[in-house]
């Protein structure tokens, strides 16, 4: 699969460990998020288009290069949000918009309740990077890509932390037919399966219960 892209950075394991584990707390939780968001924006950013500025360092104006792209975070609340900050702090002008979505827990279907989204009317160089730490089903994923689609965005990318098979060909199917045009996934590691109530095994838990232990 080309278009999945596994991040296998000692620091984002070592941390995604310590969230696995069914111990840590709430406060030791967001922190290893915290640190792994810095290491899934180096890598989402690595392909964001620059162009040329001239910069004049204390000897000679040189060719610099300054981000082209608008880029325009969407976290899926709630969860989403815990992956913001290693975007943010990386790259300060970044605008965060945000959807809501929470998965019926009968039908395991997205259901979304907020959204809301700068007015950029040329999307040429707009850049969408949707962040949710759990693609279980890829229902809450595939219901934004298809929102950002109707509006006629055309860069759109998705974090997460974690993913499960099932999700990842269900985006897969719907959106990625066509190698070229295919909506590029990042995440810290593809784990085995969905159990029969729509989480991810091995997994963590519920990311959203506990970040905000509810
Ligand atoms: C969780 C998670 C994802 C979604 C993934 O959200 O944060 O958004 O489930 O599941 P899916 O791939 O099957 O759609 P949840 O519904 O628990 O809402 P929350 O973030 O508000 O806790
Ligand atoms: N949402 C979560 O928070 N965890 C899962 O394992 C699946 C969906």
């Amino acid at each position: 699969m080309k278009n999945l892209i596994i991040v296998k950075h000692p620091i984002a394991s070592h941390n995604l460990s310590i969230m696995r584990d069914k111990n840590t707390g709430k406060i030791d939780f967001i922190n290893a998020l915290d640190k792994i968001s810095y290491i899934l924006a180096a890598e989402a950013y690595s392909s964001i288009a620059l162009e040329t500025k001239p910069v004049n360092t204390p000897f000679k104006k040189i060719n610099g290069v300054r981000v082209r792209d608008k880029i325009v975070l969407l976290p899926i609340l709630r969860a989403g949000l815990g992956l913001t900050k290693g975007f943010v702090d990386l790259y300060p002008e970044v605008i965060t918009s945000h959807i809501g979505i929470y998965r019926d827990e009968e039908s395991l279907k997205p259901v979304q309740y907020y959204f809301r989204f700068p007015k950029i009317k040329d999307k040429k160089d707009l850049n969408v990077i949707i962040l949710d730490p759990m693609i279980a089903t890829g229902g809450s994923v595939i219901f934004t890509i298809e929102y950002l689609l109707n509006m006629g965005v055309k860069k759109i990318r998705v974090v997460s932390l974690l993913a499960a098979p099932e999700g990842i060909n269900a985006i897969n199917k719907r959106f990625n037919k066509n190698e070229k045009k295919s909506i590029e996934i990042i995440t810290c590691s593809l784990d085995e399966k969905l159990n029969q109530n729509g989480y991810i095994v091995p997994g963590l838990g519920d990311a959203g219960d506990r970040m905000f232990g509810t």
